[in-house]
């Protein structure tokens, strides 16, 4: 079975083509990190009406490149949430018309159920179960996974998730956006030992985020502390508070991961979602899993932000088992995971 895969819940654009037997055939994103970046933020309305304008030739391009033709594709899965409403819409009005038009069936894919099954396009991936730490921009989560659909939610994020901070401390120190490739960037020239932020709810038990105080300590750090400073002094304060940030939300979150394998005594890490592509937490993750003799796994660094591979492979799954969706469709702006419906063993 060949799976095209729409997703259009942000500002990306992603379209792939996955195959049951042969894996990921091809795959495309378009960034709208131009159109917004002026703005300094993703503006719905503008989203929404580039995704109308590069859905079509982005697929009819995937398909070429593939070789194939629409008589080869046996279901299409669109992401229905959560995201924005309007760039939602998008993608599941055309994903959901191609498959009528078609005559092939159609799910809408949860997209952190993506996010979460994104190391299963690596050559190792990861066996069930397992814990994830989902890391995106508007979600923090832990998440108990037993099998495609078993989710049990272990912690997440009270206010502002791991991504969001990242990119509003960005912001705040003049880096515009999209910020927390370019505060990474940036932390990299940062000295570790200049600042140490707080470690949020560490001190209790849980499992539990909460990353809005950090931006706050980075924003006051910054204003207090670059008072009479040079313009070079002031570009090396910028770089470490990137660095005494990162460092800080990089601990916090291998603390929660520490906990929530011995909570659960999984032996296996996933790692997924915008916030994964970061260098140092990889390593972090990596490292830690080393020493206690567990695995850690994460997609590519291109499969760690929104992709259209993640959603073909998830639609592959529920498509193959038969789920699928009426022709009417609908999509979900917020939309809990654990709802989901469980995959048998398949
Ligand atoms: O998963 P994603 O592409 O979109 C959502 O589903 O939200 O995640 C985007 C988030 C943004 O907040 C972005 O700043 C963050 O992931 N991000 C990073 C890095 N690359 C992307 N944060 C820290 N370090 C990075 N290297
Ligand atoms: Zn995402």
């Amino acid at each position: 079975m060949q799976v095209l895969g729409i997703e259009t819940s942000c500002d990306e654009t992603g379209v792939a083509l996955y195959h049951g037997e042969r894996g990921l055939v091809a795959h495309a994103v378009f960034s709208q990190v131009a159109l917004h970046a002026a703005y300094g933020g993703v503006v719905p309305e503008l989203a929404s009406r580039d995704h109308v304008r590069k859905l079509a030739p982005m697929v009819a391009d995937l398909l070429d490149r593939a070789g194939i033709g629409a008589g080869d594709i046996q279901g299409v899965a669109y992401t229905a949430g959560p995201g924005l409403a309007g760039a939602l819409l998008v993608g599941a009005a055309f994903g959901r018309s191609l498959a009528w038009g078609w005559g092939v069936p159609a799910v809408g894919v949860h997209h952190m159920e993506g996010h979460l099954l994104a190391p299963m396009l690596e050559p190792e991936r990861p066996d069930f179960p397992f814990v994830a730490l989902l890391v995106s921009g508007g979600h923090t989560q832990l998440v108990q996974v037993e099998g495609v659909g078993r989710y049990r939610l272990l912690g997440e994020s009270v206010d502002d998730a791991a991504g969001e901070a990242f990119d509003k401390t960005a912001k705040l120190l003049g880096l515009g956006y999209p910020g927390g490739p370019a505060l990474a960037r940036l932390a990299e020239q940062g000295d570790p030992r200049r600042f140490r932020f707080p470690r949020p709810m560490t001190d209790r038990p849980g499992l539990d985020f909460s990353f809005s105080g950090l931006k706050t300590y980075a924003l006051t750090t910054w204003q207090q502390e670059r008072q009479g400073l040079t313009g070079a002094e002031q570009m090396r304060l910028r770089a470490d508070i990137a660095r005494a940030f990162e460092d800080a939300v990089v601990d916090t979150l291998l603390i929660k991961c520490r906990r929530a394998l011995q909570q659960t005594g999984a032996r296996a890490l996933v790692l997924a979602g915008g916030v994964s592509a970061n260098r140092r937490l990889r390593q972090a993750v990596a490292e830690m899993l080393k020493a206690s003799g567990g695995r850690a796994y994460y997609p590519r660094p291109a499969f760690c932000t929104d992709n259209g591979a993640m959603i073909a492979y998830a639609g592959w799954q529920r498509l193959r088992t038969g789920q699928c969706e009426p022709a009417a469709f609908d999509i979900h702006p917020r939309w809990d995971m654990t709802t989901l419906p469980a995959l048998g063993d398949t």
